[in-house]
């Protein structure tokens, strides 16, 4: 964008609804600032699974735009997460993405601090040096049954109606005594929002996902979204018969459209992500009794879509990187008491999203080559296939256009 471009509020109101974005959403450097200070400096952000922070002193970090963040397990059992920046001179804490530390030592002049954040020791800085000023600050943070999410915000939104809404569906997969079997993290050089709009149609499953397909059921209907959230009686059949079974399954989409929580069938006689369709591991995580329950869906717009089976689970992260690169984080979990090589073969376990996530990869990266013509126009989508996209791109129109109402208020 220049100085003639149209602004992101002229652009938002001559957008066309059931169509793409006009080019600056996907390449504009501008915008993606907007995106971030907006959306994910302001949202809750699924950040790992809490499994993954297994006894006190594990860690992750994770970059949030120009944020670092430190997510850790306490003495005390408790995960917490703070700025990864030293409160002497600044200098970031950990540098490696996972770890496990007896104490947070800043790699520059050694300041230390406890894992709940409180400095313990700093060198010669003299009489009136205050230590309980001088605390790593903290990042908001919630344990959603085994799923930690943070939110940037000082003031963030409040967590519990999403939490309300997902906690039934994901009891029952057990989440807390789960264990990380594989993590891949991958970079899609393509707009965060192309990665969304990817997955949240299956449009081009049956052309690019041959491994996928083998389980994944190719009804639009699983991606989609209906405009009156209704479902169809075949549909509705399967949620019913989880629910007999214990597994909450309904189709619900709420927040005003950011999250959404379905238990969706699988192809016919497929229980699992695998190959041949039948179960990649023999010690299921969670009590979903019903093989065929298919998979329960959860997105929460703009970070996390995961897949809950009966027999595994599997979150995936979105983190943006620029205008034109996403981090895909994928993460499978399994029951903690599962062995490798005796409950589950791990090629077999993750061969299925590997190649799907690099499928993935290769036509969200050709969709944004494309897109960077000055010749693109954005183009229907479809009414059938692509409901899911024209939802998410609504969230997103609405989000952002809400966002930014108070700056054009205060500059009309
Ligand atoms: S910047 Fe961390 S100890 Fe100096
Ligand atoms: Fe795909």
């Amino acid at each position: 964008m220049n100085a003639t471009s149209p602004s992101i509020q002229d652009l938002l109101a001559r957008r066309v609804p059931g169509y793409a974005l006009e080019q600056p959403f996907y390449t504009s450097p501008t915008i993606y600032q907007l995106d971030l200070e907006h959306i994910f400096y302001q949202e809750w952000l699924y950040a790992a699974p809490a499994c993954q922070l297994a006894k006190a002193g594990s860690y992750v970090t994770i970059r949030v735009g120009a944020y670092e963040v430190i997510i850790v397990r306490g003495r005390d059992g408790e995960i917490r997460a703070f700025h990864n920046s030293c409160r002497h001179r600044g200098s970031m804490i950990c540098k490696a993405r996972d770890g496990q530390v007896a104490k947070l030592v800043c790699p520059y002049h050694q300041w230390t601090y406890e894992l709940d954040g409180k400095l313990i020791w700093a060198n010669d800085m003299g009489a009136d040096f205050d230590m309980s000023k001088h605390g790593l600050k903290p990042v908001q943070l919630r344990n959603l049954e085994g799923l930690i999410y943070i939110c940037i915000a000082a003031t963030p939104p409040d967590f519990e109606p999403f939490a309300k809404v997902a906690l039934p569906y994901l009891k029952v997969h057990d989440l807390n005594n789960a264990k990380v079997a594989f993590m891949a993290t991958i970079i899609e050089k393509a707009n965060w929002k192309l990665v969304w709009e990817n997955n949240r149609e299956c449009y081009h499953c049956s052309s690019n996902h041959p491994a996928l397909c083998r389980s994944f059921s190719l009804d639009p209907e699983v991606a989609g979204v209906s405009a009156d959230g209704s479902v169809s009686a075949t549909l509705q059949a399967h949620f019913d018969r989880c629910e007999a079974a214990g597994a909450p399954a309904q189709f619900r989409l709420a927040g005003g459209g950011q999250y959404r929580v379905a238990r969706m069938p699988l192809q016919q006689k497929a229980v699992s992500y695998t190959l041949d369709g039948k179960a990649a591991v023999r010690k299921n995580l969670g009590q979903v009794a019903l093989p065929e329950a298919g998979s329960l869906l959860m997105f929460h717009y703009p970070s996390a879509w995961n897949h809950f089976l009966p027999d595994h689970s599997l979150t995936f992260r979105v983190v943006p990187i620029s205008a034109t690169e996403t981090e895909v984080t994928t993460i499978w979990l399994v029951n903690k008491d599962a062995v490798e090589g005796v409950d589950y073969d791990l090629k077999r376990l993750t061969e299925v999203w590997i190649t799907t996530n690099d499928e993935d990869r290769e036509i969200v990266e050709t969709n944004q080559q494309g897109i960077l013509s000055p010749a693109y126009v954005p183009g229907p989508y479809s009414p059938v296939q692509e409901s899911g996209v024209t939802q998410f791109v609504d969230w997103y129109a609405t989000w952002i256009e809400r966002a930014l109402a108070p700056l054009k208020a205060a500059a009309e």
